[in-house]
Order: C-alpha cells, then sequence, then structure tokens
C-alpha cells in the first residue's frame, strides 16, 4: 500500500546558512510521504492542497528542550524560590503520579497541549514513579510526539515519597523501554537531590544506554549556596564531570550561575545549556548570558521549563531569549547590539533545537526530512512589514495555528 501523503500549500520557512531561516518569495507547496519530506518548492503553489493556501506560513514544528510534563497544572505558583518553589509547588504535583492512571492520562493530555502550541518533540522530565515514567514515554509517542523522557531521579532532599534509593532508582531506570519515536532519557533531577552513588550510576548508564542525559545546574543563588555546602570541594560543572553525566548527549537545564573554568569544562564535553528564559524570569533565578556562553564556545538550546515556565509556545520563550540577552547588554556598551536576531531565535526553536537532542532529521522543510510542520494563518499582514521574520516572532498568536502535522500525521486540527 502507498504511504499517505499531505500537499500543504503557503510560503515557507526555509533553512538559511548555519543558524538562521528565511521565508520563501511566494506561495510555494511540501508533499509528505509517510512519515517524511518528499517534495520542498518554495516557488509554486500546489494545483491541489490538503492544508493550507496562499494566506498560510508552513514551519518546521517546534521542538522544546526542557520542560516537566507533571508540572503543567501548577503553572503560575508565584512569589517562591526555587527550593521553596519545589517544596511547595512542585512535589505535590509530582506525587500525584504515584497513581499510574493518573500520570498516563496527565501526558496524554499534556501532549496534546503540546501539539496545540506546535510542539512535537520534547526534552521531557517525569517524575521519580517508574511506572508513570513509562506510561508517559507511551503516552507521547502514542500521540506522535518525538524525543525524550526520564524519570526524575532523586535520593535525598526531597519528600520521602518522591526519593528512591540510588540502586532501586538505577535498575527502574535501566529497564524504561522506547516507544515509537521517545527514548528514556537519564534524568538525575539536580546534585542537590542526588548522592554521589546515584549520579555516578546515572553516567554509567549513560555510557551503557546511549540515552540523553538532562539535569539541572547552577539555577538560583541559594541553589548555589547549598551546593558549596554539599560539595565544597568542586565546582557545580564538575560534580556531573565526576560522576562522567557531561558529554555531547547532556543537556544542562539553566547553566545561569557559572564561571568561565565550569564553562570551559562544559565546552570541552560538548554539553549543552538548555536556556530557559521564561522560567527564569517567573523564578526571579537570574540572568542567563547567553553571549558569553557562545563566546566560550558552550552550546545552548532553549527550553519553556514548565511549570518554572508559563509559555508553552516555544515562540514565546524564543522571544523571552532575546528580551533576556538585550537585559544582560543593558548598561555595557561594549555589548549594544549583542541579542539573537528572528532569524536566529526561529532556526533555535526549529533546526537548532532539535539537533541539541538529537534529532537531526528534524526541524526544516527539506526533503528527506521528518514530516513534522505547523500550517500557520497570521492575521496580520506581514509581508509588508520591513522586518517579516521580526513581525512573525512578536505578533505571533497561537490561535494562527491551523494544523499541526507530525511524522505526516495531522494531530491538531484548529480549522
Ligand atoms: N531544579 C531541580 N528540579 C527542578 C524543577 O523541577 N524545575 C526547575 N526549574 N528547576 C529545578
Ligand atoms: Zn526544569
Amino acid at each position: 500500500m502507498p504511504s499517505a501523503t499531505l500537499t500543504i500549500a503557503g510560503t515557507l520557512l526555509l533553512p538559511h546558512g548555519a543558524r538562521g531561516v528565511r521565508l520563501g518569495d511566494a506561495c510555494g507547496h511540501v508533499i509528505t510521504e509517510g512519515d517524511r519530506i518528499r517534495v520542498v518548492d518554495p516557488a509554486r503553489r500546489a494545483p491541489a492542497a490538503d492544508l493550507g493556501d496562499e494566506s498560510c506560513l508552513i514551519v518546521p514544528a517546534f521542538t522544546d528542550c526542557h520542560l516537566h510534563l507533571p508540572q503543567f497544572d501548577v503553572i503560575g505558583v508565584d512569589g517562591l524560590e526555587l527550593l521553596d518553589w519545589l517544596e511547595r509547588a512542585v512535589f505535590p504535583a509530582e506525587m500525584k503520579w504515584a497513581d499510574v492512571d493518573f500520570a498516563r492520562a496527565m501526558a496524554t493530555r499534556v501532549a496534546d497541549e503540546l501539539l496545540s502550541f506546535g510542539t512535537t518533540a520534547v526534552a521531557a522530565y517525569a517524575t521519580s514513579h517508574f511506572a508513570s515514567t513509562q506510561a508517559a514515554i507511551d503516552a507521547l509517542a502514542d500521540k506522535g510526539l518525538s524525543g525524550h523522557v526520564g524519570q526524575s531521579l532523586m535520593d535525598r532532599h526531597g519528600p520521602s515519597s518522591l526519593l528512591v534509593p540510588a540502586p532501586a532508582a538505577l535498575s527502574q531506570a535501566a529497564s524504561l523501554r522506547a516507544r515509537g519515536r521517545v527514548t528514556p532519557a537519564v534524568t538525575p533531577r539536580f546534585a542537590v537531590a542526588c548522592s554521589d552513588a546515584l549520579l555516578a550510576g546515572c553516567g554509567t548508564l549513560a555510557k551503557r544506554s546511549g540515552w540523553l542525559v538532562q539535569t539541572h545546574l547552577a539555577e538560583t543563588e541559594r541553589e548555589m549556596e547549598t551546593m558549596r555546602r554539599l560539595h565544597p570541594e568542586r565546582s557545580y560543572a564538575e560534580v556531573y564531570d565526576r560522576a562522567g553525566l557531561l558529554g555531547p548527549r547532556t543537556i544542562l537545564g539553566h547553566g545561569i550561575h557559572l564561571g568561565d573554568e565550569d564553562r570551559a569544562l562544559l565546552a570541552a564535553r560538548g554539553a549543552a545549556i538548555a536556556h530557559c528564559p521564561t522560567a527564569n524570569r517567573f523564578l526571579d533565578a537570574g540572568e542567563m548570558d547567553l553571549a558569553r556562553h557562545a563566546a566560550k564556545g558552550v552550546a545552548t538550546c532553549l527550553g519553556s521549563d514548565v511549570g518554572a515556565g508559563p509559555d508553552r509556545s516555544m515562540v514565546r520563550v524564543a522571544r523571552a531569549m532575546i528580551d533576556a540577552a538585550k537585559q544582560v547588554a543593558r548598561g555595557r556598551p561594549e555589548r549594544h547590539g549583542d541579542f539573537p536576531r528572528a532569524s536566529e531565535a526561529w532556526w533555535r526553536i526549529t533546526e537548532g533545537n532539535a539537533r541539541a537532542i538529537g534529532l537531526p532529521d528534524r526541524g526544516a522543510l527539506s526533503p528527506g526530512r521528518d514530516a513534522d510542520l505547523l500550517v500557520v494563518r497570521p492575521t496580520k499582514p506581514w509581508r509588508d512589514s520591513p522586518d517579516p521574520l521580526s513581525t512573525l516572532l512578536y505578533a505571533w498568536d497561537d490561535r494562527w495555528i491551523e494544523a499541526v502535522v507530525s511524522q505526516g500525521v495531522v494531530r491538531h486540527d484548529a480549522r
């Protein structure tokens, strides 16, 4: 039987240079076949389109490099420092995942929510519950999402019902199974909540499995003080390095309060920082210096970090990245104009993020790539703007998303 095809009409958001995108000059079309893109024509309208028309844009679907599935219902719990916020808002929400049926239903609901915002690939945290993490992997895969979901491992400094002793935690995490295009991730929550034995076991599991590693690093000053107390002898990044957790398949959430020695270590290992600007703003965590990370060779990607981050839309996260970079540059004449532009912002939430989490076939409208894309109908005359990519970024309205295609299937249809 021939694979199902979709013909989609609209102006294309196309790759441009190493880290950018450009808009096609006219209404073009994309044809998908099975789960891949077969035809990309930026200039000719398709004779009969299944989706889209000359008023639409075709955009690669978004990838979110850092989010917490169980935290979607506690977005916006305000006024707390990270460690208090974890105690008061997050841990009670995560305890609910002791019930596998609840976890499965919530993960399914969150998958629908992500799709409705145009996100089809993720690096996500579940909870410390093994069966619920497996249920979340299965639920996301069944909804057509791709990426990584990890059992959020912690064996200290948390409520006892969320702590799993290192040997049990490690054997559970090792027996998680991939489903569809969702793979388990090695996910020690952060070094504050993980013993040395748990971190070292995670390093071994990462080496053996080849799975993505995700954890948190240097998010707030109070977390840094706690780490200095727990590990007076080494820096935060060194703690992960000693456990064998830093490598080119490592994604570290936040990385705000870092010195240049830690930056050099991350750069040498090829580990990437998931910059989460909306979450940093919400928790008042500090200002992440994206330009300095880049200057020191540290790779970065972008995450919503729901529920510290209130926004599920990666477009809003990309905007917040620009805002945060402007804030860091303020009052420093040598940094004037040193912030990412819209072209890079679009690239980051599409191809850049996808590459960062090991999905090289994602995030670009090119033949042979994954058929994960959005049909968008902007209500602004963006073509008349002197800077259409920036107008689209800043005027973006999630209601413009008319259809979300993942693996060649329409998963969200708002027509
Ligand atoms: N650090 C450790 N756990 C978490 C979490 O769930 N969210 C955020 N933002 N930071 C963390
Ligand atoms: Zn996080």
